[in-house]
């Protein structure tokens, strides 16, 4: 439970009733849930979408169907699966609209299950549907560690994309196992002249940015001709108390003004992504996961667990995260 605004110690595990599933709901029995780095927004007071507080996050969870609402099929009863929550999901149980739920492949652990939703298909839309990454053109990543970073490295190599990332040096390692072709430490460099040099001066086809201000700036500079910018996230902004809301402010000021006639003529494109507003659009979804799961199956999707925490160890999750320890995903259990 997220009580306030605040540091870590605003979150506390907390007993509550047993929800009830509605019509058209499923009541989960959660075995893991993920921690995103908008749950740490949101306890900063910087997560616009969230709910008032005091609040339970979680976007995402895995677990076994417990019970079900009118209109759904009792034979669901026991079933494992994943599932997309808005909110609620790091709780021992959540219900969720059964839209939202997928069966969770059965060569995943609960953990590995919770990490797919938010992460994929934040991926899965940025590469695939937006940014329409093709075959032999390139790809910037930045934060190319994290959870939505390595989901997106999955996707781009089977696309068949050239590859860049940036992270901090101690996953270096770990991305060129998992195919990154070049890796860039950008917290003791600057990224934007190694890319350059990377690139032959051309840049690059499609870059993900989830850093924000005026580092959306510098990406879209780094475009080559026909390239396209996604933008998806403002961790500039990240940061306790007063710090926290005038950094989001300094990013929003910095953010880049995008003009038509010099897109025009530099022949580039830019778009924005926030999943948390797909919840109207379930068909589209629901596609996308489908993608994502024949590629569990085929081996090319991988979602990567760093740690899970228990839910009384929370405060100890934000800080792993915040303190930008974890490569791939950061989950909590019951
Ligand atoms: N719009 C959407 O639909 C959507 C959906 C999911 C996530 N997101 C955004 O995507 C980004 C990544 O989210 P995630 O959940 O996958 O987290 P994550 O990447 O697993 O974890 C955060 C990582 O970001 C990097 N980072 C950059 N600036 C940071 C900062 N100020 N504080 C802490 N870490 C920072 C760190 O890696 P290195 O410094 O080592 O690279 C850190 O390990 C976030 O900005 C998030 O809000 C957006």
């Amino acid at each position: 439970m997220t009580t306030g605004n605040g540091g870590v110690e605003v979150l506390k595990v907390q007993e509550k009733p047993d929800p009830q599933p509605r019509a058209g709901e499923v009541l989960i029995k959660v075995r893991a849930a993920g921690l995103n780095f908008a749950d740490i927004l949101a306890r900063q007071g910087l997560y616009p979408d969230s709910p008032p507080k005091p609040c339970v996050m979680g976007y995402e969870v895995s677990g076994v169907i417990e019970a079900v609402g009118e209109g759904i099929n009792s034979g669901f009863v026991g079933k494992s699966v994943a599932a997309m929550t808005r909110f609620g999901g790091q709780s021992e149980f959540v219900t969720v609209k059964a839209t939202q739920v997928f069966d969770k492949p059965d060569s995943l652990t609960f953990e590995q299950a919770a990490a797919i939703p938010v992460n994929y298909l934040t991926a899965y839309a940025l590469l695939v549907v937006m940014g329409s990454l093709h075959e032999g053109e390139s790809v910037l990543i930045h934060n190319a560690g994290g959870g939505v970073g390595l989901a997106a490295l999955d996707i781009a190599k089977k696309i068949g994309a050239v590859t860049y990332g940036t992270a901090s040096g101690s996953k270096h390692k770990f991305l060129a196992e998992r195919g990154l072709d070049h890796a860039i430490d950008y917290r003791k460099q600057d990224w934007q002249p190694v890319l350059k040099q990377l690139t032959n001066g051309r840049g690059v086809d499609l870059i993900i940015d989830p850093i924000g201000g005026k580092h959306w700036k510098k990406s879209y500079e780094s475009l080559r001709h026909t390239g396209r910018l996604g933008m998806f996230g403002v961790s500039a902004g990240s940061a306790d108390g007063l710090g926290g809301k005038l950094k989001m402010l300094k990013a929003v000021f910095q953010s880049p003004w995008f003009y038509p006639l010099p897109m025009l003529s530099r022949n580039r494109g830019v778009f924005g992504l926030n999943l948390g507003h797909m919840w109207h659009e379930p068909e589209k979804v629901a596609i996308w996961m489908r993608d994502i799961l024949r590629g569990v199956e085929e081996g090319w999707v991988r979602p990567h667990v760093d740690q899970a925490f228990t839910f009384a160890e929370v405060a100890k999750a934000h800080q792993y995260m915040e303190q930008r320890k974890n490569i791939g995903k950061v989950i909590l259990v019951p």
